[in-house]
């Protein structure tokens, strides 16, 4: 009895333990405790930011908040996001010599996590799940999540990470569900990471530098955001462009480089953090192909895709499209 006790409690701690671990189930890779200083304190409510106007759950953008198109995005396990950007009155986003983005003190930078009940018809309704924010002060990004209520009314600070089942019908007409699990914050930093400080990931020129429809007309991105006055004014034809690496009618190769440099390369770049720096690639779009490790890593690419160990936070599902995609890229090469 005293033995079966002690068993039990055992357990019991190992339990524990797993879940209030930080690393909240990251594959068996290990992750350090990032810790990386906050310049802000985030509020408890997502409402205090005032980032939706009118029924929350609409998510229509308050005025000076822009929505934001990318040309390849990160998957994460099917859901719907949107993009928002605001930048405080009279400052901009600056073109740095490297071609990176400056982002002024006071952006904010949203995405909004939802699955539409079924794919085939948006208007039958969409659960929104989590609504992530960076908030940048003092030269500084801050993040932190918050998690949308039952009632699609309110959201609220979530720091440590949570499961939430969701079922959804897909494009096909198969119902689907996931265990979908909103990151703590220290997985959030181990993506949102560059040379041991938080960074931005999606908002690049390359990324932005694409055709969107504004007031009913297509026009490039990066010219809008000009025009509003969110981006200083310097000269398009320097600027490099991805592809979307769902578009069937872009070369393999740019469609192969689009999605490991969205999906794999947050980690997989010399700025990263140490153990993934270590491993000598480096998957961001503009890295020359004989810089990037690739042609060394064919095997373990493939490999690694395809038994569903990378990449290992993000996702709880494996990416079928995308690995199909990596596979036939590498095997081209
Ligand atoms: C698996 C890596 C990964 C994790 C974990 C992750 N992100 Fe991101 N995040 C990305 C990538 C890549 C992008 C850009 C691509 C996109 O939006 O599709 C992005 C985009 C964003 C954006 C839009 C602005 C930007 O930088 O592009 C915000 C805000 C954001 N993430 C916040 C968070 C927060 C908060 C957490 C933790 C709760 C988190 N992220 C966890 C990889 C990650
Ligand atoms: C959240 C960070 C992260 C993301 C995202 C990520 N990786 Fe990794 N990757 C790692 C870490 C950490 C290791 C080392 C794992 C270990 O040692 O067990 C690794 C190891 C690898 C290796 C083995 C390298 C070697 O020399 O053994 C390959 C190949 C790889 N990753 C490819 C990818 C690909 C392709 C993607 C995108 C589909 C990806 N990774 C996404 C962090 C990441």
């Amino acid at each position: 009895m005293n033995k079966i006790t002690f068993f039990i409690v055992g357990l019991a701690l190992i339990t524990v333990s797993a879940c209030t671990d930080n690393d909240f189930d990251n594959n068996g890779v290990e992750i350090p405790n990032f810790n990386f200083s906050k310049t802000i304190v985030f509020e408890d409510s997502l409402s205090t930011y005032n980032i939706f106007t009118g029924k929350m759950s609409e998510l229509n953008p308050s005025e000076g908040f822009e929505e934001l198109a990318l040309s390849s995005v990160l998957f994460t396990d099917f859901a719907e996001k949107q993009r928002l950007v605001k930048i405080p009155p009279g400052k901009k986003m600056i073109k740095s010599p490297d071609g990176s983005i400056q982002f002024p003190d006071g952006t904010v930078l949203t995405k909004t996590f939802f699955y539409a009940d079924d794919e085939r018809d948006p208007s039958l309704g969409r659960r929104i799940i989590e609504t992530r924010l960076l908030i940048k002060e003092s030269s500084t990004w801050n993040v932190a999540t918050y998690v949308w209520n039952q009632e699609q009314t309110a959201a609220t600070l979530e720091l440590n990470g949570i499961t939430t089942q969701v079922s959804w019908i897909n494009e096909a007409g198969a119902n689907k569900t996931i265990s979908y699990k909103v990151p703590t914050e220290n997985q959030c930093m181990t993506c949102h990471q560059s040379n041991g400080t938080m960074s931005h990931l999606g908002p690049t020129l390359t990324n932005l530098n694409r055709e969107v429809e504004k007031d009913s007309q297509q026009v490039n991105q990066i010219s809008h955001l000009q025009r509003i006055g969110f981006m200083e004014d310097f000269d398009l034809a320097e600027v490099p462009s991805m592809v979307n690496y769902k578009d069937g009618q872009a070369s393999l190769s740019d469609r192969g480089r689009a999605y490991l440099a969205m999906n794999c390369a947050h980690c997989h770049n010399p700025k990263a953090w140490d153990t993934p720096a270590g491993k000598d690639l480096d998957f961001r779009y503009n890295t020359a192909f004989g810089q990037t490790g690739i042609s060394d890593a064919k095997d373990r690419i493939i490999r690694n895709v395809m038994d569903g160990d990378m990449p290992f936070i993000g996702t709880t599902v494996m990416d079928h499209t995308g690995v199909a995609l990596i596979v036939e890229y590498i095997e081209s090469l």
